[in-house]
């Protein structure tokens, strides 16, 4: 298997230089690799980063657009730091995609950016939520008729410690293996799931197949084991850049992470045909939206 990943020397969050090789790399389900555009933070900065920073029971920390923080425990003072920290992620994380990819800008919806101190390896989780397992990005109540996810991931740990990503094989021979499997797509059932709630609005068949594919990816244990895929280890300092709806990835360890969720439309994109409904749109022969 070729990688799926491709290492680029940039080092300014604002400025990392522009170069449409590098989108149609992204846009193919590559990782675009930053070990050189290093996130900073003050001394100060890097003593938030401990797990005790979460407040109980939660996962993750959040920072919506709005200013909303969520899952900080501690003072006003914590908080406020934490806030700014985020913030600056966040600022850095717009940049970075609106440089790299200018015809997105004015169409990213950014999701909360997130602060993620826990560490990966001894995670307990079922099969499901287990993103140790190699899969793609579905969520099942928030459906997203091939809308993208591109995300921005930057490591922050203060002790060294990198995060280790496992890479799967290209999209669409993925797909191709999986399909045949999946379960059939019900417009009853998903005219159901919306009147229950349990979806917040219809699940489309794309929407269907692609938690066909996460599911069955991740509960194929052979799968996990055989397929191609490659170990990538992304140091403290080192940023990175996937649509995480495409590009087959587990973590494996890891701690102190900050991520930037952006949704794209898929008519946005620079090579429409490349995206995953475009790819399950051909292997089922029929419109999916
Ligand atoms: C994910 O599977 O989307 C999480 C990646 C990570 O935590 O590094
Ligand atoms: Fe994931």
């Amino acid at each position: 298997m070729d990688s799926q990943i491709l290492t680029l020397d940039s080092a300014d969050w604002f400025s990392p230089g522009f170069d449409r090789r590098w989108i149609d790399a992204v846009e193919d389900g590559k990782v675009l690799h930053f070990p050189r555009l290093a996130f900073s933070l003050s001394a100060q900065e890097q003593a938030l980063l401990r797990p005790e920073l979460l407040r109980p029971g939660v996962r993750n920390i959040s920072l919506d657009s709005t200013g909303d923080l969520k899952g900080v425990a501690g003072e006003p003072a914590v908080q406020a730091a934490a806030k700014t920290l985020i913030a600056r992620f966040s600022a850095g994380a717009k940049g970075l995609v609106d440089s790299l990819f200018p015809a997105y800008a004015a169409h990213l919806r950014a999701a909360p950016t997130s602060l993620r101190p826990m560490q990966v390896a001894s995670r307990r989780q079922s099969w499901r939520a287990d993103d140790r397992r190699l899969h793609v990005d579905a969520f099942p109540s928030r459906p997203n008729r091939g809308e993208r996810i591109l995300r921005v991931f930057t490591n922050v740990n203060p002790h060294g410690e990198p995060r280790v990503w496992r890479v799967g094989e290209p999209f669409g021979s993925a797909a191709a293996r999986f399909l045949p499997m999946a379960r059939r797509y019900s417009p009853a059932e998903a005219r159901l799931l919306r009147a229950l709630r349990v979806t917040k609005s219809l699940r489309t068949e794309y929407d269907h197949l692609m938690l066909q594919l996460h599911d069955r990816m991740k509960a194929d244990v052979r799968y996990q084991r055989e397929a191609p895929q490659e170990t990538f280890t992304f140091a403290p300092g080192a940023s990175w850049v996937c649509f995480s709806d495409q590009t087959l990835h587990a973590v494996m360890s890891g701690q102190h992470m900050l991520e930037q969720t952006f949704h794209l439309p898929v008519d946005r994109q620079y090579n429409q045909q490349a995206s995953p409904l475009a790819i399950l749109t051909r292997l089922r022969g029929h419109a999916l939206i």
